[in-house]
């Protein structure tokens, strides 16, 4: 059985079942979502293997030497509540006319009992929305959601959502939002210790007990994957969560509707948000694996039966890099491979980093400026950090999704800009470095400036022309 057959058994049926990485029902044999690559602008759904795991091997496939987005998370119970790029709303995101951007096909890779699948990342301004969803709660009726998620992935920023929420984008009172957030926000509630807590995004408030701000029932948690449960129905509403890769759920709230005008009864409209606040909302981060929304009150059993068929898939982590192996402590330099460019290494002039032609016969001072020791990811250490052979504890970091070299100020901000994952170079060559905090985003040498750039993004360094060449670089011993 699947989470949505479990929950039908209970009499709580799923009415939007989201997932890219398995089969929520057992018979569901559908699409999982689909991506479109960079190259042609071509499309393909992926959908579940015999075992019900995504096809990931098709989506690797289809993107071999190129860039690639996930453009629809379908929706598996039937009733066509499919994901996509979300509109503007309360906000504008930062994609062409207002939209949010997309996700990165490749920038949650994790293992379902041994066999690789993708979550969806959420960067600041990545946002999924349905405005015209069918068959999910209105006004104070009777729903469930849970989500599996990233428990490392996330900040305090509004709001990485799943759930209920406004069909007009825009933020229309109290009460008219009942979503699952999960993050350290600590502009309206707060749970016991330094967060990350699992809330109820419910407008114009993220609530974690019965009352406005700090419930210290709510535990901030520490798994690297979560489950999250929310659910609400008249005079009465839940908080649960716990390990998606063991044990059992907790409930750390459930009771009364908060004291607070506009919350009793509830005004639930029936979109679905994904990574984004009912308003549009837009800044926050975190990564989605699979999630739900039911009709009805789902049982606390119901509930636990469907986290033990979570902790059965066993989500598990899976390499974040690929390609041309780096030792963590080696000094490297990073030639262009662009035809313009490949006397040109990765230096830096004072904070900027640029290309500059360096050779073996450069002064020292240069050979230094273009020059790295490899390190270990300052966000995860799965990945890399690259930091200065003349400045020691100053790090290559993006900023404005320019490439600067600053001093390592110890915030979790600087250790995420900071972070980088290396792949196969798209152009065949060398290696690829990623993003780790914006994976749809690699460094490349635009104008012999370093930014990171996505392909085809709104930014002039995003362009497409030669972004391919401009995003490969090849790693060798450091000068210096
Ligand atoms: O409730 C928190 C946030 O407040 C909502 O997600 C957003 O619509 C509003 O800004
Ligand atoms: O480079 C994008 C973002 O810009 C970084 O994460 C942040 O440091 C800056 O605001």
């Amino acid at each position: 059985a699947g989470p949505c057959d479990i929950y039908s058994s209970g009499g709580t049926p799923c009415v939007a079942a989201h997932s890219t990485t398995r089969a929520l029902f057992s018979a569901y044999t559908g699409p999982l979502y689909q991506v479109k690559r960079g190259s042609d602008g071509a499309t393909t759904t992926i959908s579940p293997l015999s075992s019900g795991v995504a096809n990931a091997a098709a989506q690797d496939a289809f993107c071999a030497g190129t860039t690639c987005l996930i453009t629809i998370i379908y929706d598996q119970s039937g009733r066509g509540n499919h994901l996509t790029q979300a509109p503007p709303g309360g906000f504008n995101g930062p994609d062409s006319n207002g939209y949010d951007n997309l996700a990165s096909a490749i920038g949650a890779p994790v293992t379902l009992n041994g066999q690789k699948a993708y979550g969806v990342f959420v960067s600041p301004g990545t946002g999924y929305r349905n405005n015209a969803a069918s068959g999910t709660a209105r006004g104070d009726a009777a729903e469930g959601m849970y989500a599996v998620l990233d428990g490392t992935h996330y900040n305090g920023a509004c709001c990485f959502d799943y759930g209920n929420a406004e069909t007009n984008s825009r933020d229309t009172g109290n009460g008219h939002m009942e979503a699952i957030y999960f993050g350290d926000s600590t502009v309206w509630g707060t749970g016991s210790g330094k967060g990350p807590w699992i809330m109820a995004d419910l407008e114009n408030g993220l609530f974690s007990g019965s009352s406005a701000g700090n419930n210290a029932g709510d535990p901030s948690i520490a798994y690297r994957f979560i489950t999250a449960a929310i659910k609400g129905e008249p005079n009465q509403w839940a908080i649960r969560g716990g390990n998606a890769a063991s044990g059992s759920l907790s409930t750390f709230y459930s009771g009364a509707r908060p004291q607070v005008s506009g919350y009793n009864p509830m005004s639930k409209e029936g979109a679905i948000i994904l990574g984004i606040g009912g308003d549009n909302s837009n800044g926050a981060q975190g990564t989605f694996y699979e999630g739900v929304m039911t009709s009805g009150y789902p049982s606390d059993a119901t509930e636990n039966s469907v986290q033990a068929n979570i902790v059965a898939a066993k989500y598990a982590v899976a390499p974040l890099t690929s390609g041309p192996a780096l030792t963590v402590g080696s000094s490297i330099s990073l030639r262009a491979t662009t035809a313009c460019c490949t006397t040109r290494y990765i230096a830096h002039s004072g904070s900027t980093v640029n290309t500059q032609v360096v050779s073996s016969s450069s002064a020292t001072a240069l050979k230094q400026q273009a020059s790295w020791t490899v390190r270990a990811g300052l966000a995860n250490n799965a990945c890399f950090s690259f930091e200065s052979r003349d400045t020691p504890g100053s790090f290559i970091r993006h900023s404005n999704f320019g490439l600067v070299l600053n001093a390592n100020d110890g915030s979790k901000l600087f250790a995420e800009d900071a972070t980088f994952c290396t792949q196969a170079g798209i152009n065949g060559q060398g290696s690829s470095i990623r993003s780790w905090s914006y994976p749809t985003r690699y460094f490349r040498h635009y104008n012999n400036t370093l930014y990171i750039a996505s392909n085809g993004g709104v930014h002039t360094f995003d362009a497409t022309a030669a972004f391919n060449d401009d995003v490969s670089f090849v790693a060798s011993a450091g000068f210096a």
